[in-house]
């Protein structure tokens, strides 16, 4: 009996273990396939190591500017050099919004992009710490004919005291132009200003000075934003329709011909190009011999279903050169197929688009059904990963596409140390680097695995002492807890935080042996004190561990050694869970025994260090508010910062039997029973707060029995915990 559960306990581990080892070494096993041989990763990981290399790249084109007689420059001429201040940018990077005008409220996308604005790290209420300025008049609409054009905009902007001729100022702008020629400026003189544009054609774009700005939506998310659609990789990765494009077509005027060409290519079988005449409310008055049969192709297909079957969607050109099927198809995994001749793509100054769009051209339409077929399969799925790759860093949400504005005027004013084009192009993306924290990419977890870097071989031990007192005995969980960790093989330092109301002892009173040992007291005693950056912490890896956990020596080298394995993880053992509870119509969150889990909490856990600087000043804001009012959830924070930046679960590491689990929560349930209800409180803030909830489940338990050993040869490595578990 006792042998068969072994067995059994054996053969469980062996299929936990195997998918967490090939969902690890995804591309390594890519590349022994044949197929894959030509699919690299995202990006090259020579391309990550040498940044200067790459830099070039960049288009910063050099050109000569010239400056007419009046010391004013000609708006085609603006370049950072010649229309940008850099003297004000010599600190942090800092974003000023105007008070709004009361006379002239902002529409509602446009009163997102300024909330965004207040709500985020950047923004700075004094103009003088400013490097940019943003206007709280609306400019993002400005055709003529829209109810939210703002009349008089020249007079109302020279108002304002610190517009200085536009300088330093970003113009968020989506519609130009009306009916008939859809003409590209604003209909104001907007200076030095730097333009923020959707449609911008390459003849009007000014080079590393405007920035090209996706179409969105009214109903674009404001925060987080849905996730890509594609959920895996099938390969070959054709779908069901070659190419597919479903939308209006205008009959005459400006950018009809495009649109009203599509119908050659229909063939019903793999290219599906459908278009409807009705638009407006005039349509039937200009509807030409076509408009019946095209309209009842049009009504046949669903499109949400083409798009999600289709290999290639087409993104022609609307009135104006971008469209809102751009977005949509990249969210929907499917290659977009640009047709909009002299379009500037957005974000073009630092996202590779060849990665994962193709260019047709509009003159040459017959030619796009033998373009995309000469696209290999291998191509094809790499651009489809790349598009998803794009979509959840820059585009999902209007907060992603703002923020990306602001990084692109931000590593321009950097200069030196701007992010690479590989940083922008591969995960987890620009948004998720910060350099203040680091220009040198190993010193970000993420990068260690693609660039075959190990983490540093030691951790620093960071235990948060929330309750204790001065007198520590043999017997206090502190004292054991200590003496478990100087044992340990990787231990660099012992690091108490020390947050509890009563005087910490001296240091020479904690037994770390030959490890050191330091007492921080923050000022402020905040729990979130224990997830800071501290001078004292050298080491990648932080053990972040509550003061009461019974952790042996060996448990602790084991988190240490799987964390090796995966250092962008939270690796660690309580874990918990968070489900949608109809009945609360809220999410819930759980320390049940479930299959899955989504949060592996941080009183016993192995961080990277780079979290601490993400927790302490990255988060969004409200998050470290409701953490520091709560006097909880700082865990949970955790949890929901990593989870956002890489998309993936935490680990969960398999515990003793004996021991139900580790974490101080367990007391909770007995001292308050409204911890729980607190957690389930934090859960569905941050998640209003972000707009989404990061977490993502997992069913991986790895296990010190089995953990990367030749079984037969090695079972007793970990033999303490063995002896304990059985
Ligand atoms: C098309 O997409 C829908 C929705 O994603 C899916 O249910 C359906 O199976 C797909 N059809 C084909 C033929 O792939
Ligand atoms: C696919 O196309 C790319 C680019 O044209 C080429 O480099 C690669 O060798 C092709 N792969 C296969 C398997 O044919
Ligand atoms: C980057 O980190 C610095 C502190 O090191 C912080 O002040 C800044 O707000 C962070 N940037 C962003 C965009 O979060």
């Amino acid at each position: 009996m006792q042998a068969k559960k072994r067995y059994l306990l054996l053969f469980s581990c062996c299929a936990f273990l195997s998918f967490g080892y090939f969902g690890y070494h995804h591309f390594k096993s890519q590349r022994q396939n044949r197929w894959y041989q030509q699919l690299s990763s995202y990006s090259d990981d020579a391309d990550i190591l040498h940044d200067e290399d790459i830099y070039p790249n960049r288009k910063f084109r050099s050109r000569r500017t010239s400056v007419d007689r009046d010391g004013l420059v000609p708006f085609s001429e603006c370049r950072m050099e010649n229309c940008f201040d850099f003297s004000r940018c010599t600190r942090d990077f800092k974003v000023y919004v105007y008070p709004i005008d009361d006379n002239v409220p902002p529409s509602s996308s446009y009163m997102k992009v300024l909330n965004i604005i207040q709500d985020s790290n950047y923004h700075t209420s004094d103009p003088s710490q400013a490097c940019v300025f943003v206007l709280s008049l609306d400019t993002l609409d400005r055709d003529t004919l829209s109810k939210d054009y703002v009349r008089n905009m020249l007079p109302r902007i020279q108002r304002l005291p610190l517009w200085n001729n536009g300088q330093n100022h970003i113009i968020f702008n989506l519609y130009s132009g009306t009916w008939p020629d859809y003409a590209e400026d604003l209909g104001f003189d907007v200076g030095k200003a730097i333009l923020a544009k959707a449609s911008i054609s390459i003849e009007n774009f000014r080079q590393g000075f405007d920035i090209s700005l996706p179409l969105f939506h009214k109903t674009h998310p404001e925060r987080g934003g849905e996730e890509g659609f594609l959920d895996s990789n099938k390969f070959p990765g054709t779908k069901k329709y070659l190419l597919a494009f479903k939308g209006k077509r205008y009959v005459y005027g400006i950018g009809s011909e495009t649109r009203n060409s599509l119908y050659h290519l229909h063939n019903e079988r793999d290219i599906v190009l459908v278009t409807t005449c009705k638009h407006g409310e005039s349509w039937k008055d200009h509807k030409d011999d076509r408009c019946d049969h095209d309209n009842a192709e049009y009504d046949r297909y669903d499109y949400e279903v083409l798009l999600r079957n289709s290999t290639f969607c087409l993104v022609p050109r609307g009135r104006r050169l971008g469209s809102f099927r751009f977005l949509e198809v990249m969210q929907a995994g499917c290659v977009p197929v640009l047709l909009a001749n002299g379009w500037e793509l957005p974000f073009s100054e630092v996202i590779d688009w060849s990665r994962s769009a193709l260019w047709a051209d509009e003159r040459l339409l017959l030619q796009v059904p033998d373009m995309v077929r000469s696209i290999n399969a291998s191509q094809i799925l790499q651009m489809r990963q790349q598009t998803q790759l794009m979509w959840n860093q820059y585009f999902s949400s209007i907060q992603k596409i703002v923020f990306s504005t602001l990084e692109i005027v931000a590593d321009r004013v950097r200069r030196h140390r701007a992010r690479s084009l590989a940083v922008w192009n591969s995960s987890p993306g620009a948004l998720a680097v910060n350099l203040s924290f680091s220009d040198y990419l190993p010193h970000f977890p993420f990068y260690l695995t693609s660039l075959g870097i190990s983490p540093s071989p030691r951790y620093t031990a960071v235990i948060s002492v929330t309750h204790g007192g001065t007198g520590l005995t043999q017997t206090t969980p502190l004292y054991k807890l200590v003496k478990n960790i100087a044992r340990s093989k990787f231990v660099e330092k012992i690091i108490v935080v020390w947050t509890s109301s009563q005087a910490p002892p001296t240091e020479n009173r904690i037994p770390g042996g030959s490890v050191p040992v330091h007492v921080v007291v923050p000022p402020d005693r905040s729990i979130s004190a224990r997830h800071r950056p501290h001078p004292l912490i050298t080491t990648d890896a932080v053990f972040s561990l509550d003061e009461d956990v019974t952790l042996t020596t060996d448990e602790l080298d084991f988190a240490f050694t799987v964390w090796r394995t995966f250092p962008e993880r939270i690796v660690g053992y309580p874990a918990r869970s968070h489900h949608w509870d109809d009945a609360k119509a809220g999410w819930s969150y759980t320390s049940r025994w479930t299959n899955s889990y989504s949060m592996v909490l941080t009183g016993a856990a192995v961080y990277h260090r780079y979290w601490q600087h993400v927790y302490t000043h990255q988060s969004p804001s409200g998050l470290l508010s409701t953490v520091s009012t709560t006097k909880n959830c700082d865990d949970i924070l955790m949890n929901f910062l990593v989870s956002a930046v890489i998309r993936r679960p935490p680990i969960k590491l398999t515990q003793r039997k004996q021991y139900k689990d580790y974490s101080s929560e367990a007391r909770w349930v007995w001292t308050d029973p409204s911890h729980f209800h607190q957690r389930s409180v934090c859960l569905n803030t941050f998640a209003s707060l972000l707009g989404h909830i990061p977490l993502k489940h997992s069913n991986l338990r790895l296990d010190p029995v089995l953990f990367k050993d030749k079984v037969s040869m090695q079972r007793k490595k970990y033999r303490q915990i063995e002896k304990i578990g059985s």
